[in-house]
């Protein structure tokens, strides 16, 4: 909805939630690092609004002394240069609409008011659960339901984190790298909507939650200067692996969707192992998940689970709605629950594998 008013006016307040998305082609690269700018186009699904989440509230009031941010319900560095972008681009916008003499946004909120932004992740962040994505898609929306703003907002997202602007939109969410040198053209597009493959579910197998060693921004320039594999791969490979994921997806062909997926995360993986100095985001409990999806795979003589991982050890797996319950049981035999004062705690891999009889 729109902005709730306090009854002087002087307080506008917006909350929104906004969900994570799962890339099935990778972006991991930019040829502009001040405007984020991708080597290479990628391609996502964006959650559930229930699932992984960042919920913002903003407000502007005439009281405000300054621009404020708390992130998690812990006050956070304003400064930060991303968020300054994207607080400057929106507010930009808004005074340009005001300027163009629509009367509805002249008088409320005064776009020289200071803002308070309030964020939280219903999830740990930073663990290479594209909490950036959420969490920028979400505070460039909610100021953009403030100052009633609309139209193509995932440029900005953009500019807070890249994979950000394809949590703009819901569904299959293609982010288009663009060519031109301002980034205009570099931006989120939906494919299809979440309607389009009811049956498709996403499981993730939180390895753990820790901090990552190495964030995205840093690791991809890493990447960019030292790894002639990623080179190869954003001109030779991923165009046409945009196409035929697109072609998957529009046919709900689960077996292709899977094995792009699939072939995707290890060579986004490849090419960590082959910047210099290398970059290790899987670890063994990862590693034993690849192996545990394709071994299930074959078992059934078809590819019924695909996985995929980010910036982290944390498995994602794309499956359908009727294989979830036995992948689950099956997981849940190779990692068995451990009870731990009351919690229950998946992780650690059963030594040896005892048998496991699948229908
Ligand atoms: C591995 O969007 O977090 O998740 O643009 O520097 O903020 P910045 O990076 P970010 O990178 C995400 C990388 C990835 C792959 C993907 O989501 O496409």
């Amino acid at each position: 909805g729109g902005p709730f008013m306090a009854e002087d006016r002087n307080m506008a307040v917006v909350t929104c939630s906004a969900p994570v998305n799962i890339a099935v082609i990778k972006y991991w690269g930019k040829r502009d690092e001040e405007a984020i700018l991708p080597i290479n186009s990628s391609l996502s699904v964006t959650l559930h609004q229930d699932q992984l989440k960042t919920t913002t509230t903003v407000a502007v009031s005439r009281d405000f002394k300054e621009d404020r941010i708390w992130l998690n319900g812990t006050e956070d560095n304003i400064t930060h240069p991303r968020l300054q972008t994207c607080l400057r681009e929106i507010r930009r916008l808004a005074r340009k609409r005001r300027n163009s003499g629509d009367e509805n946004c002249n008088t409320f909120p005064t776009v020289s008011y200071k803002v308070h932004i309030c964020s939280a992740n219903n999830f740990p962040t930073a663990a290479g659960l594209a909490s950036s994505a959420a969490g920028y898609a979400c505070l460039v929306y909610a100021l953009a339901k403030l100052y009633g703003l609309e139209g193509e907002l995932s440029e900005i997202a953009r500019q807070g984190s890249g994979s950000a602007c394809r949590s703009m939109y819901g569904g299959f969410v293609q982010w288009v790298m663009g060519e031109k040198t301002d980034g205009s053209d570099s931006i989120a597009q939906q494919i299809k909507p979440e309607s389009h493959w009811p049956e498709l579910r996403v499981l993730i197998l939180v390895v753990s939650a820790e901090r990552k060693p190495v964030g995205s921004t840093t690791g991809m320039q890493t990447s960019v200067k030292t790894s002639p594999l990623l080179k190869h791969r954003a001109e030779k490979i991923v165009p046409e692996r945009m196409k035929e994921m697109t072609e998957a997806i529009q046919c709900r062909d689960f077996e292709s969707f899977a094995q792009i997926t699939m072939k995707e995360s290890n060579q986004f993986h490849a090419t960590c192992l082959d910047t210099f100095p290398p970059i290790f985001y899987l670890n063994n409990i990862s590693r034993r998940i690849i192996n545990l999806v394709h071994k299930y795979n074959s078992h059934h003589g078809e590819t019924r689970v695909a996985y995929t991982f980010d910036a982290g050890p944390n498995a994602v797996i794309y499956t359908l709605h009727q294989h979830v319950e036995e992948f689950v049981e099956v997981v849940k035999h190779f990692f068995p629950p451990e009870e731990n004062g009351g919690h229950i705690r998946y992780g650690r891999p059963r030594y040896p594998p005892p048998p496991l009889v699948l229908p």
